[in-house]
């Protein structure tokens, strides 16, 4: 998936081959900083006000100090696209790390952050939306403030390379036995109408997609009812399904080998699918409705 040309840095734009990263940085020795996955279609971004609100209220928590406004962030972020003349699907990568210095745990002194954000394309994954994903289940070893969206993965990125050695596309994170999320993306279960899932307390992420769930449940008038579930609740699901910006609303058909629902998938899953993609403003030709050809 190509990378487009034009990055931009905290002080200007620059071409992807001549960013130069220093050798003593937080976010390369520590993992101190945070980040943002945006969607784009047709060249326009997709719930960027909660995304940038979501990196603010990052930078906030572990008090790293942005080196743009809000104001600014909108439209550097809006000349990325133009930049790199952006019309297709794609997503938008953003890191900002406390910076560059001599390596200490501490916080360095008059040090400013490093942000850099760069485009890449990202056609729709239709055929797993359509026909759904194979999961398993894994222990949720992160720690307790996963709202803040840090780039401390590594709990979740062994949690993914064990689903993917198993064939999986996700991995369902428990605690104890009660389903928090998947290693990159919020997760429900439906059972009698209803869909159920983690509160968005500190120890999940608060995704934007997730919030569009929310907002579509109480548009169709479907009970969205924050209460954690239990990994044996799942053998009792009507429907289970995940969601994020890459991989929008994904139906989840099958869980540690076990299908859901007889690996169908069902009817509320196709309903938060079908609104995603009006509010996404995604046309129907590009729908994953429509017919294939
Ligand atoms: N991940 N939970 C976790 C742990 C995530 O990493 C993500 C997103 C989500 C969904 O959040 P949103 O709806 O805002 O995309 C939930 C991104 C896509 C990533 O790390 O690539």
């Amino acid at each position: 998936m190509s990378v487009y040309d034009y990055v931009l840095t905290q002080t200007n734009f620059v071409r992807k081959d001549d960013l130069n990263y220093p050798f003593e940085e937080r976010g390369l020795q520590f993992g101190d900083g945070i980040y943002e996955v945006i969607r784009v279609y047709n060249g326009k971004y997709y719930l960027i006000n909660e995304h940038v609100e979501r990196l603010y209220r990052s930078a906030e928590a572990v008090r790293i100090e942005l080196p743009f406004t809000e104001k600014e962030m909108y439209s550097h972020l809006d000349e990325l696209l133009n930049k790199n003349n952006i019309e297709s699907d794609a997503k938008v990568y953003l890191q900002v790390t406390r910076g560059s210095a001599p390596r200490d745990h501490s916080f360095p002194l008059n040090t400013t952050a490093n942000l850099y954000a760069y485009v890449q394309d990202l056609p729709r994954k239709m055929n797993i939306m359509r026909e759904g994903v194979t999961t398993i289940t894994e222990p949720d070893v992160r720690w307790d403030w996963c709202y803040i969206k840090s780039l401390n993965l590594l709990p979740n990125v062994m949690a993914k390379q064990t689903a993917s050695e198993q064939g999986c596309f996700e991995a369902i994170l428990h605690k104890d036995g009660e389903v928090t999320e998947c290693s990159s993306s919020n997760i429900y279960l439906v059972r009698e109408g209803k869909v159920h899932t983690h509160p968005a307390k500190k120890n999940i992420l608060h995704g934007c997609v997730r919030m569009r769930v929310e907002q579509f449940c109480k548009e169709e008038s479907i009970p969205f009812i924050e209460e954690a579930f239990r990994v044996e609740d799942i053998q009792y699901a009507d429907e289970l399904f995940l969601s994020s910006s890459t991989a929008e609303v994904t139906p989840i058909i099958k869980v540690d080998g076990k299908p859901v629902r007889e690996g169908m998938v069902g009817e509320i899953t196709r309903k938060m699918q079908e609104k995603y993609e009006q509010d996404a403003g995604i046309i129907e030709s590009a729908s994953i409705f429509a017919k294939e050809v």
